[in-house]
């Protein structure tokens, strides 16, 4: 049976970074289920289909395909063939894909290709409801999370180092809202699982949440 670690939270708390840094420590293959959502809000963009048209996203739905591959340890989004990972990382994308991931015709589509990855490999996943939905048997489960001041200073800082000018408290503002809906959906809502770990990043930096996540992970495996 595989290994299957699964890592929740809300956005900007780090998931990603840890995911990858513990991936390559244990040898898993890192998968990016929000990549997924913002692929399909991608072609939702591209095709002028407004998030609150729930029967245009239906129909749009069954005209997309999204697969991923692997370049070395990176993980790439295909959608309908073209690899759009250059092109999904902006805060228009990824509010697109909060706003579209409320809609079940979205969900399942994306939740049998991951549930299909985690079966063949060992993985660390991570997303909203990789605990409480996706792979509710995961050995290891783990809720990441951190104040919305210090998620939104840690999200402006990138920005500013790769030069994008941008506003402190407007992306807190954007950050609350993100959590908000994604917290608080009809279909599969943002929460920590029962039987997850917390850990709040607020005051630790990448290294020391990866080692304490390492240690709930040694921890579970001798028992
Ligand atoms: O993690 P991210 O910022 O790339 O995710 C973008 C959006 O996709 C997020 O706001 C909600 C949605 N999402 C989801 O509903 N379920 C997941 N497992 C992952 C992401």
């Amino acid at each position: 049976m595989s290994m299957n670690i699964a890592i929740d939270g809300p956005a900007g708390a780090g998931k990603s970074t840890i995911a990858k840094k513990l991936a390559k420590k244990l040898g898993f293959i890192y998968v990016d289920t929000g990549a997924m959502y913002r692929a399909m809000a991608y072609y939702f963009l591209q095709h002028g289909i407004l998030a609150e048209d729930e029967k245009a996203v239906a129909e749009a739905c069954q005209k997309v395909d999204v697969t991923i591959a692997y370049e070395g340890e990176e993980q790439q989004v295909i959608l309908n063939g073209e690899n759009v990972n250059g092109v999904i990382r902006t805060e228009e994308v990824g509010n697109m894909a909060s706003a579209t991931s409320i809609y079940p015709v979205v969900r399942s589509k994306l939740v049998e290709l991951q549930q299909g990855l985690a079966a063949k490999a060992d993985v660390i996943m991570d997303g909203r409801d990789i605990g409480t939905c996706v792979l509710p048997n995961a050995q290891i489960k783990i809720y990441l999370t951190a104040s919305a001041a210090v998620r939104a200073k840690r999200r402006y800082d990138e920005l500013t180092a790769k030069g994008v000018s941008c506003d402190l408290e407007e992306i807190q503002r954007d950050i609350v809202d993100r959590d908000y809906r994604d917290m608080h959906r009809e279909t599969s809502p943002l929460k920590q699982a029962e039987d997850a770990v917390l850990v709040d990043s607020s005051e630790m930096d990448a290294e020391e949440v990866a080692d304490a996540i390492l240690e709930i992970y040694k921890k579970a495996k001798r028992v």
